[in-house]
């Protein structure tokens, strides 16, 4: 049988094959494939061989693309986004960098709260334009898969209008979306003094809303002192398993209230952040399988203390990388900048980083079935760098180091620079 795409002369592949996170060692130990080839048919990988074996694959319909002994990945995933959202922060980013805590800049109404205003007077248009930008943006940096949070609106036709757009954007746009409901991402100043009436709102009239009109597939809570406490967290994620939702919760970023053990307690599918996770949340987090979706560049731009991942993996957990691309706490959507910061701040190897954004964050999102990995009958989705191997990506920092991207077997990104336009206006959500 022919097949529709061959990439030839990889240089170096790195397949990441497997459909589980890998851990510990494995983290480290990941298969690369010397002068390579892959073939596509229908979207999905098809063929993997050495050297020009790939005669039998082709027919005239064949496109060839010549590698030219550069590095190959599968497409790059990020985990974990605010994607959808008005305005911008640098008015505070002055104060920030003062040290002004976080906290204490959204107790004062400001951060994520005025974040929400600005989602509340955009339009749908307003968001959408400039959602798709920062899509572009992150294909053009390899990354071929986005988990889309709301969360800006804390009410519910706000809510529902963000999810909205991420709904449209995943169906507009190369970049595949999974679509997360953070409907408790802070208390709006009204229900300052009575939170315990905001959670029963999200329970009672956002959760069963949203489900009903199948806008999101995941659950999220900002778990936090002074944000959601654990009780509260615990009683929405109750609700939210009764409606079908699975799970994901921001754990322990700031204060070490007991996130990452909750994690365990409700069987989230990852719990993100973790600064500040307890020596016994991580160990059990580790025994239940819970991914530990680590977001370094959070971390750098609010000066805080890095997770410790080194930690992480000694003992087993799975752990994985995203940016928490959003308007306050981490205002790039730069993944391989996040790639840098992996060995840069939490010491990573740059083949633990690899695994932590390929097949360990589709396990973040359940999708590790599907992508994650260039592996027979996965969506054909890769990255060819301009980079000879998976080193000098974390080495040479601060540039964009993508030269090609495919998503599902179509050209999106050619020399840095998305083209689906003319090619492929929208491919499978
Ligand atoms: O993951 N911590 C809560 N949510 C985001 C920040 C959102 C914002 O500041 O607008 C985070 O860091
Ligand atoms: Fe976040």
């Amino acid at each position: 049988m022919s097949a529709d795409l061959i990439i030839k002369n990889i240089g170096k592949l790195a397949t990441m094959r497997g459909k589980s996170p890998f851990i510990g060692k494995a983290m480290n130990d990941i298969e690369i494939i010397e002068n390579a080839y892959v073939a596509v048919k229908d979207g999905k990988f098809y063929e993997i061989g050495i050297g020009n074996n790939y005669n039998h694959l082709i027919d005239v319909h064949t496109i060839i693309d010549d590698a030219k002994g550069r590095l190959v990945t599968p497409g790059l995933i990020d985990a974990h986004t605010h994607l959808v959202h008005g305005g911008s922060r640098e008015n505070e980013f002055a104060k920030k960098i003062t040290g002004v805590p976080y906290l204490d800049i959204l107790k004062s109404g400001g951060g994520i709260l005025s974040t929400v205003k600005a989602t509340k007077s955009a339009s749908f248009e307003q968001l959408y334009d400039k959602a798709r930008k920062s899509l572009d943006r992150m294909l053009e940096f390899g990354v071929t898969t986005v988990e889309a949070k709301s969360g800006y609106g804390l009410e519910l036709d706000t809510e529902i209008k963000q999810l909205k757009v991420a709904k449209k954007l995943g169906k507009d746009h190369p970049i595949n979306l999974i679509h997360t409901f953070l409907g408790a991402h802070a208390i709006p100043l009204e229900y300052k003094e009575d939170s315990e009436k905001f959670v029963d709102i999200i329970i009672n009239d956002m959760m069963p809303k949203v489900k009903e009109l199948e806008l999101a597939e995941f659950c999220d809570v900002f778990c936090e002192y002074s944000v959601f406490n654990i009780n509260q967290t615990r009683k929405i994620f109750k609700r939210a398993k009764e409606l079908g939702y699975k799970l994901k919760i921001h754990a322990d970023e700031i204060v070490s209230l007991g996130g990452a053990e909750l994690s365990v307690e409700v069987g989230c599918v990852s719990a993100d952040h973790l600064m500040a996770a307890s020596d016994e949340g991580i160990r059990l987090m580790a025994q239940k399988n819970v991914v530990a979706n680590i977001l370094p560049a959070t971390s750098f731009n609010l000066n805080k203390e890095y997770a410790n991942v080194r930690k992480m993996i000694d003992i087993n957990l799975a752990v994985s990388l995203s940016s928490d691309y959003n308007p306050g706490s981490c205002p790039s959507e730069n993944l391989q900048f996040v790639m840098q910061l992996g060995c840069l701040g939490l010491k990573m190897t740059p083949n633990e980083v690899l695994s932590a954004v390929t097949i360990n964050a589709a396990c973040a999102i359940d999708r590790q079935d599907c992508i994650g990995s260039i592996d027979i009958g996965k969506d054909a989705d890769l990255v060819i760098f301009d980079s000879p191997n998976v080193e000098y990506l974390m080495y040479h920092f601060g540039i964009n180091h993508t030269y090609r991207v495919y998503k599902c077997g179509e050209l999106v990104v050619d020399d840095k620079h998305t083209i689906y336009d003319k090619k492929c206006e929208c491919i499978l959500n």
